[in-house]
């Protein structure tokens, strides 16, 4: 049976890939850092190497150890702020990180990748819904990094035996039906965590930032998209890749656009909570609306989605947040 390597599989998708791929039936190796990942997410069915992908010998003494077929690439900084207060990290962890992987990859004859990119590679998009063929001018860091390794990624597989797939995630949210894994950051800034924390009373209230974007009620709008969704489509990525699929990459959304007012109405129904909110001034970088077109991996990936709709999104998610307010501490 063939052998996946999650790097990062400590982290929020990277715990429901992991999952997903346990549930058909793949051998999961996971390797993390865990430092912004938790042991506690990590599932007990895969077998588990605590590593930087920065540190090659620890890379090359695991590649001894498992023979594997494909990687999967979800280690990385992910806080938009953060990647404009300090770009260095970023691009050390991020660039650099992945650069040390591939370098062991190729070593080691590992030949699929699989690599967790972001809607934040568009920055302002020009047209909506957003194509893969869309201008790529990130806003922000974050967005950058992972533009500047989707670039190497192409060039490494030209020159390299490496095929990959990138996959720009748009807006990540919900948790899997089971509320054993969930989304938790040490320092929460997404906004249905927050919304849901508010929710239970972990928090008192919720910033709308910018009321006075040109949209439909004056906030910004994203796609959601829920993360066993998200994790299904690694699965055929990897897929894609072993039946002779060549390097690719594709949009992952839900296709639909809901505004930071509508998403904290749809939350005051399904958990019966009034939600305080204060309204601020935009915040930095972000972009006024993020729809993608998921049709190219419809077509190609053969992926749809089943748990997208925002009903669906905010009860799961509720669910974790009930049972672990305080995450996995
Ligand atoms: N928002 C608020 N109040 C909050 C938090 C967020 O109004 O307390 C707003 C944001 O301004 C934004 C929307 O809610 O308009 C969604 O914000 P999130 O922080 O939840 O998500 P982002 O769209 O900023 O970013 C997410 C991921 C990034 C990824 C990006 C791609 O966190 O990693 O989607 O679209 F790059």
């Amino acid at each position: 049976m063939s052998n996946i390597l999650v790097v990062g599989g400590a982290g929020y998708i990277g715990s429901h890939a992991v999952r997903e791929l346990i549930k058909n039936n793949k051998n999961v190796v996971v390797a993390d850092n865990l430092s912004t990942g938790f042991e506690k997410a990590i599932n007990k069915n895969a077998k588990f190497y605590k590593g930087d992908i920065k540190d090659k010998n620890f890379l090359n003494a695991l590649f001894k150890m498992e023979k594997i077929d494909a990687i999967i690439h979800f280690a990385a900084f992910s806080q938009v702020g953060e990647s404009m207060l300090n770009p260095l990290k970023y691009y050390n962890n991020n660039v650099h990180g992945t650069e040390v992987l591939l370098k062991a990859m190729v070593e080691n004859n590992i030949e699929f990748i699989i690599f967790s990119s972001t809607a934040a590679v568009y920055g302002e998009p020009e047209t909506i819904p957003i194509l893969e063929t869309a201008p790529t001018n990130p806003t922000n860091c974050y967005g950058a990094t992972k533009l500047a390794v989707e670039n190497m990624l192409k060039w490494a597989s030209i020159a390299y035996n490496i095929k990959f797939v990138s996959l720009r995630y748009f807006n990540a949210c919900g948790a899997d039906s089971s509320a054993e894994i969930g989304e938790a950051h040490s320092l929460e800034t997404h906004l249905i965590p927050l919304i849901l924390k508010a929710a239970i009373n972990k928090k008192e209230y919720i910033n709308i930032f910018g009321t006075d974007y040109n949209t439909k009620d004056g906030t910004a709008i994203r796609d959601y998209i829920h993360v066993t969704d998200l994790a299904q489509a690694h699965i055929l990525a990897v897929e894609y890749l072993k039946n002779g699929g060549h390097s690719n990459i594709f949009n992952l959304g839900g296709g639909v656009g809901l505004s930071v007012r509508e998403i904290i109405k749809a939350a005051q129904n399904i958990t019966n909570c009034i939600i305080p909110v204060k309204e601020k001034p935009r915040r930095k970088g972000d972009p006024r609306i993020l729809i993608a077109s998921s049709e190219k991996a419809k077509r190609i990936l053969n992926w749809n989605q089943q748990y997208s709709d925002i009903k669906t999104i905010l009860s799961s998610a509720f669910k974790w947040h009930k049972l672990h307010p305080n995450g996995y501490s």
